[in-house]
């Protein structure tokens, strides 16, 4: 991987539209920013702003317009699909809005999914998947499927398995939102631990915990980013 010296994202003059019909929607409007490593940056803004947008760019599961980005040495506009897939896999710890789980698929499978993927030997999964379980206090739901888990067991569960590959750079999408005190509480303090541990984070985020955990707050509207 080309050595970019210390910045894990760098963005630059990124653009992306979408076309629906005649209508052309310029959800990222010409951003630069960069993140170090092991920084935790936050990205707030009005519903619309492109949040969602940026992070999907930023995660390789969306390509940009124009512009470029550049995550991990890598330039994701160079990669195919395939090789998207893997480096995603790797290196990219994703925690979705919706949580995006497999509803076949118990905690303690779904946790361990990406480590599957990326073949581990089953004696490390079995070993890693139960630390996640302990961490993000779900041990006694290791069996239930999504549909028995309530939105916070099922947001702790999306995070366990953002975590299972001890991923490089984590992106989480509004990860408080809606949840109970207790979640919320848990989901900060995995993000307190990681900052410690000097992983790299982005979180699109309007929580004033985790806002004030941020090294660096990222303002976005209307596609631009701004001045707070
Ligand atoms: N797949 C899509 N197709 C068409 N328009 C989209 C799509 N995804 C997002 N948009 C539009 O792009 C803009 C930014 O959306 P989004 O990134 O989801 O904002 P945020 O996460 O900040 O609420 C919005 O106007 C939204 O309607
Ligand atoms: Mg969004």
């Amino acid at each position: 991987m080309r050595n970019r010296g210390k910045q894990v994202v760098v963005i630059s003059s990124l653009c992306k539209s979408f076309e629906i019909g005649d209508v052309s929607i310029r959800a990222i409007d010409n951003i630069d920013f960069t993140v170090a490593e092991g920084e935790l940056v936050a990205i707030r803004g009005p519903s619309g702003a492109g949040k969602t947008t940026l992070l999907n760019i930023i995660g390789g599961l969306d390509s940009p317009t124009s512009g470029e980005i550049w995550v991990l040495g890598q330039n994701l506009t160079e990669c195919d699909e395939e090789y998207l897939a893997t480096f995603r896999c790797a290196y990219i710890g994703f925690v979705f809005q919706s949580y995006n789980l497999i509803s076949t698929l118990t905690t303690t499978e779904n946790i361990a999914f990406p480590m599957e993927l990326a073949q581990w030997p089953e004696a490390h999964i079995k070993g890693r998947t139960k630390e996640l379980l302990e961490m993000v206090g779900l041990l006694h739901r290791a069996n239930h499927f999504p549909s028995q888990l309530s939105g916070g067991e099922q947001q702790r569960v999306a995070f366990a398995r953002a975590l299972a590959n001890n991923a490089l750079l984590i992106l989480a999408d509004e990860p408080t939102g809606n949840l109970d005190m207790k979640t919320s509480k848990i989901i900060i303090s995995i993000f307190e631990r990681l900052k410690t541990a000097g992983k790299t984070q982005i979180v699109v985020t309007h929580d004033k915990e985790i806002l004030q955990l941020a090294d660096r707050v990222v303002h976005i509207k209307d596609g631009r980013t701004i001045q707070a």
